[in-house]
């Protein structure tokens, strides 16, 4: 497994790949990092439906509104190498911010309708931020296939929109969202949870799930200590995101 720093380690390494055989298929898996079980399972399926599999780790601040999220997201850059190199990834890209970032930001994706609303009205600049360097990661990695969790679905269907846009060719392969036995979907946000709020977390996709209106979700959660950012049914699916303490949970389904 390869380790590659700078985006020009990357674009060398695969470049080789296609030199040698330029029919290959490369299946690509973006994260944060602080790996679990959901990133597991998208790494599981780009491995296996690809000849040449590759992750990148990079927390990218630009999709941060709050700077203490950001300063506090996890990081377990060992077992993350550790997962990556027992599901069989072949390269492993972690850029610094400035190799990422060589314009200060100068030159941004902006999407001006879907990133928005949900997730992009709390936290404006997110989806401009995620997308921008999603398409960054696109651009150097030229993968076959890209997968994404429908744990954040908002994000799958910007991305999958702005793959049309720009006519990218890129198939986007959505993951369906890995859970806890209790239901409540992985996040490496998770970790930061305390023992009390670890009890109660769960309560968020059994609400989403049972409850027989939005409005009736919200009244539940926020009797039980969440602090309800929203939550809003639109065509079918019900989408979710609130406060436990200093943790944010998102999630939805559908209903
Ligand atoms: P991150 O939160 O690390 O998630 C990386 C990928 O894993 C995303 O596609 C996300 O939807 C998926 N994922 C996370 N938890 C999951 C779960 N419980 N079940 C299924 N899939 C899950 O999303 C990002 O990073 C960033 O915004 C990124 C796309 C990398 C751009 O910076």
């Amino acid at each position: 497994m390869k380790i590659l720093r700078t985006p020009a380690e990357l674009k060398l390494e695969l470049q080789n790949i296609r030199r040698l055989r330029p029919q290959v298929t490369v299946g690509f898996v973006p994260t944060m990092g602080a790996l679990h079980d959901g990133h597991k399972t998208l790494l599981q399926k780009a491995r296996s439906e690809n000849d040449i599999c590759g992750l990148s780790i990079f927390v990218n601040p630009t999709q941060f509104n709050d700077p203490q999220d950001l300063s506090k997201y996890p990081k377990t850059w060992d077992s993350d190498l550790e997962m990556a190199e027992a599901i069989g990834v072949d390269f492993v890209f972690a850029p610094n911010v400035n190799e990422m970032y060589p314009d200060d930001y100068r030159y941004q994706l902006i999407e001006k309708m879907n990133s928005k609303m949900l997730c992009g009205k709390d936290r404006p600049g997110h989806f401009d931020g995620v997308l921008t360097v999603v398409m960054k990661l696109f651009n150097l990695v030229q993968p076959t296939k890209a997968y994404f969790g429908e744990k954040d679905y908002q994000q799958l269907q910007l991305i999958q929109g702005m793959v049309q846009s720009f006519f990218m060719d890129i198939e986007i392969v959505p993951v369906a969202t890995v859970r806890e036995a209790t239901g409540l979907a992985m996040s490496s946000r998770n970790m930061r949870l305390n023992d009390a709020e670890r009890e109660i977390a769960p309560l968020f996709y059994q609400t989403l799930t049972h409850a027989k209106t939005d409005t009736e979700a919200i009244n539940v959660l926020e009797k039980n200590g969440f602090l309800v950012d929203y939550v809003q049914d639109i065509k079918g699916r019900r989408f979710g995101a609130a406060k436990l303490g200093t943790v944010r949970l998102i999630d939805n389904v559908q209903i």
